[in-house]
């Protein structure tokens, strides 16, 4: 929860209660800050409006005081302020997920696989209820790599150390989350770092996770190229059948979306497809438009696309939560993701925002790719 303070006062009135100060210059005069929030003992996140305009930004904090309660001083447009927290900076779901780890991490050393399991899902229960405001990016982070650690650690001490000990049932490799050829920030600045790092690492990964572990109980399905998979649902077993969709699915919907984008790209199409869009479109321009209004009207979570329908035509089309126009004897060549996870931290609930901000990092090349690809 956000440490909401002093909504409604304007900055002259902060200082005058607070913090002794000089008179407010015409330049901060007409700062208004709204809320406040501890990110840790050293940064807080203001969100204030000047001149009609909303803004939000980290900034140093100037003293801490704590008696009772948390008062942090800063400095914002050149003036000071003064907040009282409701809440203390140290945040209950982040001391729970590291006292949860801590635990995982001793159950691990004694090889304790049930304890450690346990221990892990408790963390990643306080990590998923801890919002990324609530604690500095750095803590968000780490906590998130200190998650992936001990699970690949636990995931190490339960699988067998020879091949021969594997199950002889298994007839293909499970599946891999495929790691990006770009780094986290590469995209920047159209789609931020944090979020691409949790977008790949924590909600991929556990598509991945999830989709092997609905499978175990039908191994010969593994080691199929995850697109044929999901091209033939009704060849799944039906008790997993949901499972496979969705995270099926989510395995090869992202693995497009990464190769989708890349850094210096985006701009006008190339090649093949730049002449399919404008024979099937009209122009780039009414691709676009069309594009991004159907991506912005897909109700709740889901993707949308551009594809090779069955007469060879493109088209733009969309679904819902982690399907696929395999699915439907589509081919899709380009795709965006359009749930909130793939866009809230840097854009909350601007999706239009993020469509527009998608179109700079669109890998022709790799569309290109798909189109041709037989
Ligand atoms: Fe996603």
């Amino acid at each position: 929860m956000k440490n909401k303070v002093i909504s409604t006062l304007t900055a002259a009135a902060l200082i005058a209660s607070v913090v002794p100060v000089a008179v407010a210059n015409a330049a901060t005069a007409d700062v208004k800050v709204n809320s406040v929030s501890a990110l840790d003992s050293s940064t807080v996140k203001v969100s204030y409006t000047k001149k009609g305009k909303k803004y939000s930004t980290n900034v140093k904090t100037t003293k801490v005081i704590k008696h009772g309660a948390t008062i942090v001083q800063f400095k914002l447009q050149g003036q000071s302020y003064s907040s009282k927290l409701k809440t203390p900076f140290v945040n209950k779901n982040y001391i729970s997920a590291l006292n949860h780890l801590e635990q995982a991490d001793l159950a691990i050393v004694n090889g304790k696989k049930e304890d450690a399991n346990q221990a892990l899902s408790h963390a990643n229960v306080f990590f998923s209820r801890l919002k990324t405001t609530e604690v500095s990016e750095a803590q968000y982070h780490a906590l998130n790599q200190r998650i992936a650690q001990l699970q690949n650690a636990l995931t190490a001490l339960e699988t067998p150390l020879t091949p021969s000990a594997q199950d002889p049932t298994v007839s293909g490799q499970k599946y891999e989350l495929p790691a990006l050829s770009y780094a986290f920030n590469a995209l920047e600045p159209h789609i931020d770092a944090l979020t691409m790092e949790i977008h790949h690492d924590r909600h991929h990964a556990t598509y991945v996770t999830n989709l092997n572990h609905a499978l175990e109980k039908y191994p010969q399905f593994f080691g199929q190229p995850i697109e044929q998979l999901i091209s033939n649902l009704n060849a799944i077993p039906e008790d997993i059948r949901t499972a496979v969709r969705n995270n099926g699915g989510g395995h090869a919907n992202h693995s497009m979306f990464w190769k989708i984008m890349a850094p210096n790209a985006g701009g006008n199409p190339t090649g093949a497809v730049a002449i399919a869009i404008n024979r099937d479109f009209g122009s780039f321009q009414k691709f676009k438009d069309e594009f991004s209004a159907v991506a912005s009207g897909r109700f709740g979570s889901g993707w949308a696309w551009l594809v090779v329908n069955k007469e060879g035509k493109l088209e733009v089309t969309s679904t819902a939560n982690q399907d696929n126009p395999i699915m439907d004897g589509l081919k899709p060549i380009l795709c965006i993701d359009v749930w909130e996870h793939a866009y809230y931290l840097n854009y909350q609930n601007k999706r239009a925002s993020y469509i527009d901000a998608f179109f700079n990092v669109v890998n022709w090349d790799e569309v290109n790719r798909l189109l041709n690809e037989e």
